[in-house]
């Protein structure tokens, strides 16, 4: 691989490439690329070459960056500065080949816009005389407009914050938190002993002879190695191991009061799969699109399943008003707008909400159940964070549990219900775990369903065993009972904690408005942005709050995803933090976020 390092100024980019192109032209038949720095990232040459010939403007020459200090080894990508736009011209390099795809035009990394990184990747392909046979414009056009603002650019861009930290450059924070994903153990949460234990003997059956282990956790251990031929390494069956998918249906008997039958219940890699590979089934080829009824704001998984499987979002705006909760004028309001345009076939509901927090009442349930009923949807019930529940007023109900509770019609309702080992108290969110208990669906489309996932072999077994200890936890009497009790409190009491001093300190903040978390791991706080700003994020391309997310990232190093990568009313704006930092950092950061709140009032009202 060829080490180019790319000086920031005008003089040194130029003769410094002139130089390495002169020795290191490409051969026609490779694609040219640059390599910035010692390791890392790719770049299309001829973009350089062609733009960074024209005149940089002084503004960028002087440019604070890492480039200045040091060579870096940081992610980072193809920028272009708003003022470049006139001259055509490239302001300056870093480089990730993964970034430079996932960039978009409007984007703002640093303080530099993207203006055209799709110019950039055809160009790519136009000039390297490589026929290619996928470029940006060819490619299935769902993959290029589905969205995951998640982990979209302002993520990246904390991820190039942080590396420049690591090298030393100088930031008005020392760190960056980020708030920006429901992912406990790396904002510090520690792993439940019972659940690393189970794992620990799947994974290691030689350690089952240790008496470093207690019996409960080693008991577990061999009947899932016994149900999986003896080994973690071996494929299960698509639907997941029978003796999980019994104990899933056992752990929803005990949970609802109502029979659940295994051959009901598939595994998955995080709820996520499961959620997927049921949303699958509603897709059509031919007629009009199906359309999906889902909240907004919602968990950006939907919107860009739906977009990906080229299905119609029909949106549902929650009312913020009313603690988030569902209005069932609001649903005949958005299926009848729908309905001209697509055919809508689901409903999807998250409860404990994400990003919203709010845990529906059980009235509010049933007014859903009776709405898709009258409409015949399908029911997503998105249950992942069903062990979330920290306001004392609110309780967890099932949509399940609810229609057999409703009795006739509304317990033939076709429903698929979600859980997860992300969430609750467990956190594991790397090891995708999960299930879907797919309830009422006609078997003929059941057996299609099964032989769809079977393409993708199974989920990870050692995922399915994490699955396994959260339906089939330690027993009064058993061993581990009292320490795996112990920290589940622990974690949740810690969380619902949390949960209020999030809400009770963003509601002291001037300007932003916070309800109340009721549950899941996380607030969507409204923030009141004043016309100076929003006219300062239209110049620069940006959507108001995420110009407010970006200029947060920059001056705090907090990580917070903006409203709209959720969906939220026009004319509000939002944004989402987790409440999953630990106590003392959750501290820091709601102070640091009193004095931006502060500042950027003070700039721009
Ligand atoms: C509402 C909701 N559903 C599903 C998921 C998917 O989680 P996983 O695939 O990790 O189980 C998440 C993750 O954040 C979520 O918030």
């Amino acid at each position: 691989m060829q080490a180019f390092w790319l000086g920031h100024q005008r003089g040194v980019v130029q003769s410094t490439f002139r130089k390495w192109r002169l020795q290191n032209r490409p051969p026609v038949s490779t694609v040219p690329t640059v390599v910035v720095a010692s390791r890392s990232i790719v770049t299309p040459t001829q973009c350089l070459e062609s733009e960074t010939s024209s005149s940089l403007p002084s503004r960028q020459r002087s440019i604070s960056s890492p480039f200045d200090h040091q060579p870096t080894t940081a992610p980072t990508t193809l920028l272009f500065s708003p003022a470049a736009k006139k001259q055509n011209s490239v302001s300056h390099f870093h480089t990730h080949s993964c970034q430079l795809a996932q960039s978009r035009k409007g984007d703002l990394i640093g303080r530099e816009e993207v203006i055209y990184v799709r110019r950039a990747m055809a160009t790519l392909a136009a000039q390297s005389h490589v026929d290619l046979v996928l470029n940006v414009d060819n490619i299935n056009p769902n993959v290029k407009a589905m969205e995951y603002a998640v982990r979209g650019p302002l993520v990246i861009r904390a991820g190039e914050i942080e590396k420049e930290l690591a090298m030393g450059v100088k930031k008005p924070f020392t760190e960056v938190i980020k708030a920006n994903i429901g992912d406990a153990q790396a904002m510090g949460q520690k792993p439940i002993t019972f659940i690393r234990q189970v794992l620990s003997l799947v994974a290691y059956p030689d350690l089952l002879s240790s008496k470093e282990f207690p019996e409960d956790v080693k008991s577990r251990a061999r009947a899932i190695l016994e149900s999986s031929r003896g080994s973690a390494g071996c494929y299960s069956d698509s639907a997941g191991l029978e003796l999980v998918r019994n104990h899933v249906a056992q752990y929803i008997e005990r949970r609802d009061g109502f029979p659940a039958d295994p051959n009901n219940i598939v595994l998955c890699a995080g709820a996520s799969e499961g959620i997927r590979s049921t949303l699958k089934m509603l897709s059509t080829v031919s007629g009009p699109r199906t359309g999906i009824m889902i909240p907004i704001p919602q968990y950006p998984l939907y919107s860009a399943s739906i977009v990906e499987y080229n299905m119609e979002q029909a949106g549902y705006y929650l009312n913020e008003d009313n603690d988030w909760g569902l209005d069932v004028s609001e649903l005949e309001r958005a299926v009848n707008e729908a309905r001209k345009r697509c055919n809508v076939r689901g409903i999807v509901v998250i409860n404990p909400g994400n990003p919203t927090g709010q845990v529906l009442t059980r009235d509010n349930i049933v007014e859903v159940i009776k709405f898709a009923h009258r409409e015949k949807l399908f029911i997503f019930a998105d249950e992942v964070y069903q062990d979330n529940v920290y306001a004392h007023n609110r309780k967890f109900h099932s949509f399940k549990k609810v229609t057999k509770e409703m009795g006739d019609p509304y317990d033939k309702l076709e429903l698929a219900s979600f859980l997860s080992c992300s969430k609750g108290y467990m956190g594991e969110c790397g090891l995708r775990g999960g299930y879907a208990e797919i309830v009422n669906m006609d078997p003929a489309v059941k057996a299609l369903y099964l032989k769809s996932i079977s393409a993708k072999l199974c989920p990870t077994v050692l995922g399915q065993a994490v699955m396994d200890c959260v339906v089939n936890p330690p027993q009064p009497g058993e061993p581990s009972y009292e320490l795996f009790s112990k920290e589940k409190a622990a974690v949740l009491q810690s969380l619902s904690e949390r949960a209020s001093m999030i809400a009770k300190s963003f509601n002291s903040i001037p300007g932003i408005k916070c309800n109340t978390v009721q549950g899941a791991m996380y607030a969507f706080p409204e923030v009141k942005i004043p016309e100076k700003a929003i006219a300062k994020a239209k110049s620069l391309g940006q959507a108001p709050d995420v110009f407010y997310a970006f200029q947060l990232l920059e001056q705090t190093g907090m990580c917070c995803v903006p409203g709209s990568g959720f969906g939220q009313r026009p004319g509000t704006y939002h944004f989402r933090t987790t409440i999953l930092p630990q106590p003392e950092k959750l501290q820091i950061m709601l102070d640091k976020f009193r004095s931006f709140q502060e500042s950027f009032m003070k700039e721009y009202q």
